[in-house]
């Protein structure tokens, strides 16, 4: 049984602390000056066991909201509707303690096609949207926050969020959604598996390090993940889809955003759209070949992964079976005392979602996987808060009837499921 928590008490006595009960692990951190270990979010963040430590030695339990920013426009959704401040006091009001925003790699692959310069949000809207939408969405977006002008890049709006989310407290996980910016996914998006048409291995990984590095001027970065749901992609990449790949990849990521950035908490998703990652946690063979994942290849930063897996089993009619399909898709790493558990981590569940605009709230599947978060004191991201979307599938202005916010981002949707069965979840499980 391998307890990383265990191997970052070594390392924190390696650094010249004492044997202090485990309230006091966090001292020894304080010799290296770190000053953002004095504040929120009392970073960087480590793994202990089946925990999200901070620096202090407290538990970090996101719960939190999907916020997308990886469609054509490339900066987060809703802007044109409200401001940053007024989104992010919305999602803090409730309860919600994160947000797991996401981005495209097209960003950063034009960042440097570009000698290091970013686009103008200005443009951005043009190219996704076209002249007539492209110019007016624009022009929502300056009107509802009013701090941005005509040079403002699709970075800087990244940092306005992560900034507004940092005087908040509100812990930024950073996901990479696609590669080429766009709704996901699919099988045939030539986004899904390393090497697909638009997935470009060592592209992505210079992404995963530019962004890490990037991240280094947001302290309320306390995370990153490698990639949204992996899945077997159509066409001939599909030959090199197993968990053999898989591991090769992953590590070279981890790698990429631990170099760049090794405060960071970096999360593995796993395959079949991030469904299960039980290979990991059992160690068994990472087929076709026989290798098995290893601590030895993070070295240095063993304390910093963390699991995520998604669940969207809406259709689900049982709750004991739904969450004995959480828990053999990964939430089993949590269980130490569990005889097939052989590597232990955190787990979180980084999405799962349902339509606001009917019962679905009070359905087994949404009420069974709130029951089974607050149980396990897991961390989660629901999809989504978005009420709409820029652009979604080549429709403007998309409607999204699973967003957690009505259409023009002002309110909740469905005020019934944010009273009844959001905010018991939250303040079940937000820690941190
Ligand atoms: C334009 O906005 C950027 C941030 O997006 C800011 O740094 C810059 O100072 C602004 N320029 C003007 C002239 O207000």
């Amino acid at each position: 049984m391998l307890d990383f928590g265990l191997r970052s008490l070594v390392s924190l006595l390696a650094l010249g602390g004492s044997l202090l009960p485990a309230s006091s692990w966090a001292s020894p951190l304080k010799l290296h000056n770190d000053v953002r270990a004095d504040s929120w979010p009392y970073g960087p963040l480590v793994t202990s066991g089946r925990d999200m430590k901070n620096a202090r030695g407290d538990n970090v339990v996101y719960a939190g909201t999907n916020w997308p920013g990886h469609g054509e426009v490339m900066i987060p959704d809703g802007l044109r509707y409200q401001s940053i401040e007024s989104i992010v006091t919305k999602i803090k009001s409730v309860g919600m303690n994160a947000i797991r925003l996401t981005y495209a790699i097209q960003m950063i692959d034009e960042i440097y096609a570009n000698n290091g310069k970013d686009t103008t949000v200005k443009d951005s809207f043009t190219k996704a949207l076209g002249q007539t939408n492209g110019p007016k969405f624009y022009s929502d977006f300056l009107a509802k926050n009013p701090s941005f002008n005509d040079s403002t890049t699709r970075l800087e709006v990244f940092d306005a969020v992560a900034a507004e989310c940092l005087k908040q407290k509100v812990f930024v996980h950073l996901d990479n959604h696609m590669s080429k910016a766009a709704w996901c996914c699919s099988t045939n998006d030539g986004n899904s598996w390393f090497g697909d048409r638009d997935y470009n291995v060592d592209n992505w990984a210079r992404g995963l390090s530019y962004m890490a590095n990037h991240g280094k001027n947001w302290p309320a970065l306390t995370s990153m993940s490698l990639r949204n749901e992996l899945r077997k992609p159509d066409g001939s990449a599909s030959s090199s889809y197993n968990w053999q790949n898989w591991y090769t990849n992953i590590k070279k990521g981890t790698s990429a955003i631990n170099s760049a950035n090794p405060d960071l908490l970096i999360f593995l998703s796993g395959l079949d759209f991030d469904t299960y990652i039980t290979p990991i946690v059992q160690n068994t063979a990472l087929t076709p070949g026989s290798g098995k994942f290893s601590t030895a290849d993070f070295e240095g930063y063993t304390n910093k992964l963390v699991l995520e897996i998604h669940n969207y089993q809406n259709s689900a009619n049982n709750c004991n079976s739904l969450k004995s399909s959480l828990y053999n898709s990964g939430f089993q790493a949590l269980h130490a005392d569990d005889s097939k558990t052989v590597n232990v981590f955190p787990v979180l569940l980084t999405e799962f979602g349902f339509d606001m605009s009917g019962n679905a709230w009070q359905g087994t599947y949404a009420t069974c996987i709130a029951s089974y978060l607050a149980e396990q004191k897991a961390g989660w991201f629901i999809w989504v808060v978005s009420g709409s979307y820029y652009i979604r599938s080549g429709r403007q202005d998309y409607e999204e009837t699973w967003g957690l916010l009505k259409h023009d981002w002002s309110d909740w949707r469905s005020s019934a499921y944010i009273e009844g069965g959001l905010k018991p979840l939250a303040k079940a499980t937000a820690q941190g």
